[in-house]
């Protein structure tokens, strides 16, 4: 049975103290309120992580996560920060290739691939974003996007370690924009992906693969969402902001 996973992606918000305060809510609601093993993510800003660690000690129902690292192991890149500092401060999740680090940062897919490299080799989680702008999807070309984003990022990995990958399908229309895919739209990709994963891996690995949705996901839509066949949880950008929000959204699996 694959993971049902929501994951929280605060993006650049909360300063430390309101990082604090949100996450000290989102523990005490998910213990108080989730009774399935559906697995919560919290994504916050580098300079919350650590903290939220030791909030986090002895919970398992909350991980915490980053929204990014840098490709190489160690050295002078200033500014960055390595997947081995994330996990030696206790992150067992990362972000890699959101819609907006592609667009403000010109990540690539290849450098997607050494991103979730370094990430595995420091028994870091991937988080893998992809999907389609408005653009591609209107001149027809979004599977083949996605294809591209899947096949140059990840199909170099053994199938020990694609397994270890989450995927996360973000429509970059629907992202912030308050406009979801539909539960039909949402569903065709994932099955999409999960068939792509199954012709270059196989149908049993691409079963034990969690692919999330994200783009404009709250709790009045994520249980339509999540109650598709191939649809395994949320990757929440806005409403994880909101502890009340984001717990809903974690119980529409309950
Ligand atoms: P919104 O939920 O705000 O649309 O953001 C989705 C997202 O980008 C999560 O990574």
């Amino acid at each position: 049975m694959r993971k049902k996973i929501v994951a929280g992606n605060w993006k650049m918000n909360k300063n430390f103290s309101d990082g604090l305060a949100l996450f000290s809510e989102v523990i005490n609601m998910a213990n108080d309120e989730l009774h399935n093993s559906q697995q919560v993510i919290v994504c916050s800003p580098y300079l919350h992580l650590h903290s939220l660690v030791q909030l986090n000690k002895g919970n398992t129902k909350v991980a915490l996560g980053a929204q990014n690292c840098h490709q190489a192991e160690i050295g002078a890149f200033t500014g960055e920060i390595s997947a081995d500092m994330l996990a030696s401060a206790g992150v067992q999740y990362v972000i890699i290739g959101h819609s907006e680090r592609r667009q403000y940062f010109a990540e690539s897919n290849t450098l997607c691939a050494a991103k979730i490299d370094i990430a595995l080799k420091n028994n870091l989680t991937p988080i893998y974003c992809i999907g389609e702008t408005l653009q591609e999807r209107e001149a027809g070309t979004h599977f083949d996007i996605i294809k591209t984003q899947l096949a140059q990022a990840t199909y170099h990995l053994s199938a020990q370690d694609f397994v270890k990958l989450v995927i996360a399908y973000e429509p970059v229309w629907a992202i912030g924009t308050g406009v979801t895919a539909s539960s039909a739209q949402a569903q065709e990709i994932h099955a999409f992906i999960r068939k792509e994963i199954a012709w270059q891996y196989s149908a049993a690995l691409a079963d034990e693969i969690s692919i999330l949705y994200g783009g404009s996901c709250n709790p009045k839509n994520a249980e339509e969402l999540f109650a598709q066949a191939d649809i395994d949880g949320g990757l929440i950008g806005g409403a994880s902001l909101k502890s009340r929000d984001f717990i809903d959204i974690a119980k529409a699996f309950n």
